[in-house]
C-alpha cells in the first residue's frame, strides 16, 4: 500500500473508532482506495488532497443511515442491479408526473405494476429563481425545490421506493452551480477562496483564446462561453446559460465539497446518480474543453470516494458526446470499470430515429460496430426520447462508410423530424438553429416524432396504425439492445407534443419544453380500449414481459448488428452464455423478407418469439410485416 494510503487509513481508523460497521468501511477502503489515490495524483497533489476526503469519507459514513448500511451489503452482494433482464427505468419530473414528492409516493403502484425497477426524477435541488434550464441551475445541493416538498420528503420517498424494488436516480450538475449559489455569492462579494471555485478572468485575452476552439452549446439563446460579471469585474466561465457559472476541478476544494454532496445525498436513498454534462468538467486550451483525460481521473477518484462510503450508489455519465469519446466514460485503459456504471447511449438514439427516417440499417450499423466493448461491470442506458432536444451526431466517417455525407444526412434528419420535408411522418420542432455551422437539433416526443400525432390529425386508422406499429419498433430496439432501458414518462401512453409551456416566461424561451408533457392520468385511469394510448401502453408492457424471460439482455455482453441483403432488415445478435438472442427489425412500412440464413446462430425451424410470445416456423423465406419486431430464440 502507498504510505499516503496507509496514513489515510490510520486517519479513517481513528475517526470511525468505535462504529459497527468500521471494520467494514476499512474493508472498503483496503479495496478502492488505489483507486481513488491514482484519481486523484492524475490531477491534483494527492498527499494534500487525501486528508480531506477521508475525513468526508467518515463523516458521511457515520451519518449513513443502517437500513442504508444494509442496502450496501445487499448492493454489494447483487452488482449487477442496473444491468440485468428485470431493469427498467423510468424518467421523470416530480410536478409533471406527480405534482410533488409526496405524489410520486402515491403512484408507486403505477411503476411497480409497469415493471420499472428504477427511476430517475429529474431534477429537484434548489435551483434559481426564474429560468433554471429544467433544474440544472442549482442554487443549494442541500434542499428540494420547495414547491415538491422538502429533503425529509425526499428520504422518505426514496425508502418507500426501496420497500417497493425501485432505486431512485438523482441528478448532481458538477459542471456548474447557479450564479445565486453560495459560492458564487461569495466569489461576488470578493472572497479569494471562492473566485478560485470559477474561472474568471479579467479581460477577454484568455477568454478569447478558448473560444478559437470552443463549440457553443446554446448558440441561440446563450452564444459565447463568458459572461462579463460586474461584481466580480471579471469574465466567468459560463458553458450553458449565462446564470450557469463553470466550477474550476483544477482546484480540489471542488472534488472535496462534491465528495461531501455525493455523500449527502447518498445519505438520503439515492441509489444512483447521474453525472450532469460531465464531459465539460476539465478545461484545456486549444481543444473543445470535453472529454479531456482529466474528467476520468476526476471521476475515478468520485467513484472510489462513493464506493468506500456507500457501496449501494452507482454513477450515470450524461456525457452526450461523439462515438469516439463515450466509452472513456464506462471506463478504458486504467480507467476501465472504475468510472460511471452507466452512460447514456446517444448514437443508439441517434441512429434509430436515423434509421427510420432513412428506411435504411446500414448506417446504424456502421456507427456501432465501430463501438469497443465496455467492461463487463457496466451498462448502456439505452433510450428513444428524454427531457432534451435530439442532436444529430452523426459521424462523417460513419456517413462515408455507407456512401452519404454526414453534413447532408444531418441536415435531412433535422428537416425530416420537423416535419418540413416533404413526406416526412414526423411532427417536431427545431432547436437552437446555428447558423454558423448549420447545425440544428429537434425537439418533440417519441410519439410525434414516430409520427403518431400527424397520422392522428390525417384521421387515417390505417396511418395511425403504422405511426403506433414504428413508434413500438423503435422502443423494441431500446428494450432489445441490451443494458438498462430507460421509458421517458408519458411514452408508455403515447404522449403528443405539448405547447403549454408557451404561457410560462420561465419556459417560452426553450422548446425543450414541448416534449415534456404532464402525465395524462385520465387516460391512465380510464384508457379507452383500442385507443392509440392503450395500444402502445399493451405493447410496451409486452416488452417488459419480454425482457423478463431473456437472460440475454444483461449487459454483460454486447450487440452485433447488422442488415440482411436488404437495408430495411436490422438484425441485433446476443451471444451469451444463457443463449443467444436473435432480434429482427423492419425498418419500413412495407412487408418484407426475413431468411433462416439472417438468423444465424438459430437453426431453421420452430423458434419462440417472446415480445408476441408465439411460436414461428422459420424454414424458408419468410414475411415481416412493417415495422415487424422480433426477438427470437430457439423454441
Ligand atoms: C445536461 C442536461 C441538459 C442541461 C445541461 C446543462 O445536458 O441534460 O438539460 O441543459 O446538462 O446542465
Amino acid at each position: 500500500m502507498h504510505e499516503e494510503v496507509a496514513r489515510g487509513r490510520a486517519r479513517l481508523a481513528s475517526l470511525i473508532a468505535g462504529d459497527a460497521d468500521g471494520h467494514d468501511l476499512l474493508m472498503r477502503y483496503d479495496r478502492w482506495a488505489p483507486d481513488l489515490w491514482a484519481g486523484l495524483a492524475e490531477v491534483y497533489a494527492a498527499a494534500d488532497v487525501l486528508p480531506a476526503v477521508v475525513d468526508v469519507i467518515a463523516a458521511v459514513h457515520q451519518q449513513r443511515p443502517s437500513p442504508l448500511r444494509e442496502r450496501d451489503r445487499e448492493r454489494l452482494l447483487r452488482p449487477d442491479w442496473f444491468q440485468d433482464e428485470h431493469a427498467v427505468g423510468y424518467v421523470a419530473y416530480t410536478d409533471l408526473f406527480a405534482g410533488d414528492l409526496a405524489g410520486v409516493a402515491q403512484h408507486i403502484d403505477y411503476l411497480t405494476d409497469l415493471g420499472v425497477t428504477y427511476l430517475h426524477l429529474m431534477p429537484l435541488l434548489t435551483p434559481r429563481p426564474g429560468a433554471n434550464d429544467g433544474g440544472y441551475a442549482v442554487m443549494d445541493y442541500r434542499s428540494v425545490r420547495s414547491d415538491l416538498g422538502t429533503m425529509a420528503d425526499l428520504a422518505a420517498l426514496a425508502r418507500s421506493l426501496h420497500s417497493a424494488g425501485i432505486s431512485l436516480t438523482l441528478d448532481l450538475v458538477l459542471n456548474h452551480v447557479a450564479r445565486e449559489h453560495v459560492w458564487a455569492q461569495k466569489a461576488q462579494g470578493g472572497d479569494p477562496k471562492y473566485r478560485d471555485y470559477f474561472r474568471i478572468f479579467d479581460d477577454r485575452t484568455v477568454p478569447d483564446e478558448y473560444e478559437a476552439t470552443l463549440p457553443e452549446v446554446f448558440p441561440a439563446f446563450a452564444p459565447g462561453n463568458f459572461t462579463w460579471d460586474e461584481d466580480l469585474s471579471g469574465w466567468v466561465w459560463t458553458t450553458f446559460n449565462e446564470w450557469q457559472w463553470d466550477l474550476n476541478w483544477a482546484n480540489p476544494d471542488v472534488l472535496v465539497e462534491f465528495v461531501d454532496i455525493i455523500g449527502f445525498l447518498a445519505n438520503q436513498g439515492a441509489d444512483c446518480i447521474r453525472l450532469d454534462a460531465i464531459a465539460f468538467i476539465w478545461k484545456r486550451m486549444g481543444t473543445n474543453c470535453q472529454n479531456q483525460p482529466e474528467v476520468h481521473a476526476l471521476t475515478q477518484a468520485l467513484r472510489a470516494a462513493t464506493r468506500i462510503m456507500s457501496p449501494a450508489v452507482v454513477f450515470k455519465a450524461e456525457a452526450i458526446v461523439g462515438p469516439q469519446d463515450v466509452i472513456a466514460y464506462l471506463g478504458q485503459g486504467s480507467h476501465a470499470g472504475r468510472v460511471s456504471d452507466l452512460a447514456y447511449h446517444n448514437s443508439l438514439m441517434v441512429q434509430i430515429w436515423s434509421a427510420l427516417a432513412a428506411r435504411d440499417g446500414r448506417l446504424l450499423v456502421a456507427a456501432l460496430s465501430r463501438f469497443d466493448a465496455i467492461p463487463a461491470t457496466t451498462s448502456w442506458a439505452t433510450y428513444l426520447r428524454c427531457h432534451d432536444d435530439i442532436g444529430w451526431a452523426i459521424d462523417d466517417a460513419d456517413a462515408g462508410a455507407v456512401g452519404w455525407d454526414g453534413f447532408s444526412h444531418r441536415s435531412f434528419l433535422a428537416e425530416f423530424y420537423s416535419g418540413e420535408f416533404e413526406g416526412s411522418f414526423a411532427a417536431g420542432a427545431h432547436f437552437q438553429s446555428n447558423p454558423l455551422t448549420g447545425d440544428r437539433r429537434t425537439s418533440g416526443t417519441a410519439a410525434s416524432l414516430a409520427g403518431v400525432e400527424t397520422a392522428l390529425h390525417s384521421g387515417d386508422a390505417a396511418t395511425l396504425s403504422t405511426a403506433i406499429e414504428r413508434l413500438i419498433c423503435a422502443y423494441a430496439m431500446v428494450f432489445g439492445f441490451g443494458g438498462l432501458p430507460l421509458i421517458y414518462m408519458g411514452d408508455e401512453w403515447g404522449l403528443l407534443n405539448d405547447e403549454g409551456y408557451l404561457a410560462d416566461p420561465a419556459k417560452a424561451g426553450d422548446n425543450r419544453w414541448m416534449h415534456r408533457p404532464a402525465m395524462d392520468w385520465d387516460t391512465v385511469s380510464h384508457p379507452v380500449i383500442g385507443s392509440m394510448s392503450a395500444r402502445i401502453n399493451a405493447a410496451v408492457r409486452d416488452l417488459i414481459r419480454a425482457r423478463h424471460h431473456l437472460p440475454a439482455l444483461h449487459a454483460n455482453v454486447s450487440t452485433e448488428c447488422r442488415v440482411t441483403d436488404d437495408p430495411a432488415v436490422l438484425v441485433f445478435r446476443r451471444r451469451h452464455p444463457a443463449g443467444t438472442l436473435i432480434e429482427v427489425y423492419n425498418l419500413s412500412e412495407s412487408t418484407r423478407v426475413v431468411w433462416p440464413g439472417d438468423l444465424a446462430p438459430l437453426a431453421s425451424g420452430s423458434l419462440h418469439e417472446h415480445i408476441s410470445d408465439t411460436t414461428m416456423v422459420i424454414d424458408g423465406p419468410t414475411q415481416l410485416p412493417p415495422y415487424a419486431a422480433w426477438w427470437l430464440t430457439s423454441a
